[in-house]
């Protein structure tokens, strides 16, 4: 259990938000194995202020797959505030995540995503405009700091509470490490003892056992699952599947896949999701290049039907 403002999750468990992975499909193949709550993919303010098209589609969601956290990432107190204020009003949301984490080059060269680590007014300044401009539980996502010599997760993390976030969540990280090395639990527990709002831990869960050995390491109040969830939405729910349980689990998701962006875009994006489950399996070089090659729903779901039985030699 874990209390998110007025919100309460039945497992403390989150799907982490991933561009290009944590779609609607993605979502609701993790909220059946038991994720306590999804999130989208990050949410350009700008965008949704121009009324962006491509943007407005991010935001498809499904009511079984609530409690849904939608991410919004932007430097402008205003604009951020806008969508706030929007999404509130699509009543598709749980909660609002302020992206504060993202190292990629082209969202920090806008001054977005980790670079606000730099400038802790201006992000009290955009957690402040969010917080007043709805009434959902406001949360915000960032990482150790831009670089090891100006770590300053714990007085941001200090600076979150008091600009009214309901919650933070920490990838034990800094910006220019990326995804190299490994996550530091250590920092996460710092920040745990810091704060009264509850603490989310993420970085390097891989399997179901990890998530209680970060709790007991940390003291944190939940925890976030991104890579980890790739090909694997089982990590949530602890059982190992069989080959029946991971090949049927991936031809729903599939299935999803082309009823929610049609077969075109649904085959092209399903690609990487299909070669994440078949990650181990034997022949799975072969299979991968099988699967890249296809972008008709039929031929993917006989592709994948196909390994069912383990009667093809790849
Ligand atoms: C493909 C990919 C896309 C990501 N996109 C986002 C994003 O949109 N917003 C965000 O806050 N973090 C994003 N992240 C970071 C993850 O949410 C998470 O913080 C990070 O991967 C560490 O957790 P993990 O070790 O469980 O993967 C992304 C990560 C990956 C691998």
């Amino acid at each position: 259990m874990l209390k998110i403002g007025s919100l309460i999750l039945e497992s403390n468990v989150i799907l982490g938000p991933m561009a290009g992975v944590t779609d609607l499909p993605f979502r609701l193949v993790c909220k059946d194995f038991g994720c306590g709550m999804v999130c989208s993919e990050m949410i350009s303010s700008r965008a949704l202020h121009y009324e962006d098209r491509k943007t407005y589609k991010l935001l498809e969601t499904d009511e079984k797959e609530s409690p849904l956290s939608v991410q919004i990432f932007g430097s402008e107190p205003e604009l951020m505030a806008q969508a706030a204020e929007k999404i509130e009003s699509m009543n598709i949301a749980s909660v609002i995540d302020i992206n504060m984490g993202c190292p990629a080059p082209k969202i920090v060269n806008n001054n977005d995503g980790s670079a606000l680590m730099k400038d802790i007014k201006l992000s009290e300044k955009i957690i402040t405009a969010v917080r007043n401009a709805t009434k959902l539980p406001v949360t915000v996502k960032f990482r150790k700091g831009w670089e090891v010599s100006s770590e300053n997760y714990l007085d941001f993390g200090i600076m979150c509470e008091a600009s009214g976030a309901d919650a933070v969540t920490l990838h034990g990280r800094t910006r220019t490490q990326y995804y190299s090395g490994k996550a530091d639990w250590e920092a996460i527990k710092k920040l745990k003892d810091k704060l009264s709002i509850p603490v989310i831990g993420n970085g390097d869960i891989f399997k179901f056992e990890d998530i209680q050995t970060m709790i007991d390491k940390t003291g944190v109040d939940g925890v976030m699952i991104a890579r980890g969830s790739l090909g694997n939405p089982f990590i949530f729910s602890g059982i190992t599947p069989d080959r029946k349980t991971l090949i049927t689990t991936a031809l729903k998701h599939l299935e999803l896949m082309v009823n929610v962006k049609g077969e075109h875009i649904g085959m092209l994006e399903a690609r990487k999701h299909m070669a994440w489950y078949v990650k181990g399996m034997h022949g799975a070089a072969r299979i991968k290049d099988l699967i890249n090659s296809i972008s008709e729903y039929d031929k993917m779901k006989n592709l994948m039907t196909s390994l069912l039985e383990e009667k093809y030699e790849y």
